[in-house]
């Protein structure tokens, strides 16, 4: 039997990077998933890839934005409705935001930035919450970063709204523990994705590979992680093999966190 077999699990920015390798690493191991991104074409191509690689649950897509309130309770409803249950939510969805000097980062960036980032994520675990508590179980990663538990400069919106994501999921493992939850957080490193690789186009311009190269000289693995690297961590935690881990952030950065 599989890991995952009966299982159902929300996963937002499901329509990209470590979002999308999640899935497929889910649908593998036998999960029924519900998929959330703002992208239609996105969730189109991960369904795709799901059924490419064999996946035997059941594949539900919900094309939503994590900053509205009535699309975050419409996943979780549309998980219940349709599988019963909802047993493992990666609340993923996240932007980076233009890279920029504190004082030059503005009002709207940084209000757009921790609007996905932060008030996203805790809406997600509000609704899947609720539902998880009525049955007694469930498993919820957020998804944090490296920037969430260091300075890395130049990402005032993202660190504010990073640092936020440890700090919900602290305070919510403390809250439903006892109720047979587990809340964890994950903090990537870089990772090669579309979010990385505007990033690096940001500050490479067409040399964006030789900018990704420099940038990861410094990294003690010299080199970029890979999504599915990510899945394995994040099919981990969801999982019943990671029954007494709670309330816990879990660096995927080939050592980047141990440098600073
Ligand atoms: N890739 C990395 O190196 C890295 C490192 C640390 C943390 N992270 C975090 O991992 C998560 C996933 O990033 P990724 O690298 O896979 O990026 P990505 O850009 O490849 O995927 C993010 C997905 O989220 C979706 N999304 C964005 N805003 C949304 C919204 N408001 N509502 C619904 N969906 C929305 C996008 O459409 C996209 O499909 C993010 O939270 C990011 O901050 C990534």
């Amino acid at each position: 039997m599989a890991r995952f077999d009966g299982k159902t699990v929300i996963i937002t920015g499901a329509g990209s990077g470590l979002g999308q390798a999640t899935a497929v690493r889910l649908a593998q191991e036998g999960a029924n998933l519900v998929l959330v991104d703002m992208s239609e074409e996105g969730l189109a191509q991960t369904k795709q890839q799901i059924a490419e690689a064999g996946g035997t649950g059941g594949v539900e897509v919900v094309t939503a934005n994590v900053t509205k309130s009535e699309d975050v309770q419409r996943y979780a409803d549309v998980a219940v409705e349709t599988f019963g249950s909802i047993d493992g939510f990666f609340n993923n969805a996240g932007i980076e935001g233009k890279q920029n000097l504190t004082e030059d980062f503005g009002d709207d960036e940084f209000a757009k930035v921790v609007a996905v980032n932060l008030t996203g994520v805790f809406a997600g675990m509000a609704a899947v919450l609720k539902q998880m508590r009525k049955q007694g179980s469930g498993s919820i990663v957020n998804t944090a970063s490296v920037g969430g538990i260091r300075g890395v400069g130049n990402q005032s919106g993202y660190a504010a709204s990073k640092h936020g994501v440890v700090g919900l999921t602290r305070n919510s493992a403390r809250e439903y523990g006892e109720h047979g939850i587990s809340i964890n957080a994950i903090a990537p490193g870089a990772i090669m994705t579309a979010m990385v690789e505007g990033s690096l186009r940001q500050l490479g311009g067409e040399n964006w590979e030789a900018a990704g190269k420099e940038f990861v000289s410094v990294n003690p693995m010299k080199r970029f992680g890979q999504p599915e690297e990510v899945a394995a961590l994040v099919a981990f935690l969801l999982s019943d093999d990671s029954g007494f881990i709670n309330g816990t952030v879990i660096p995927i950065d080939g050592g980047q966190h141990a440098m600073y």
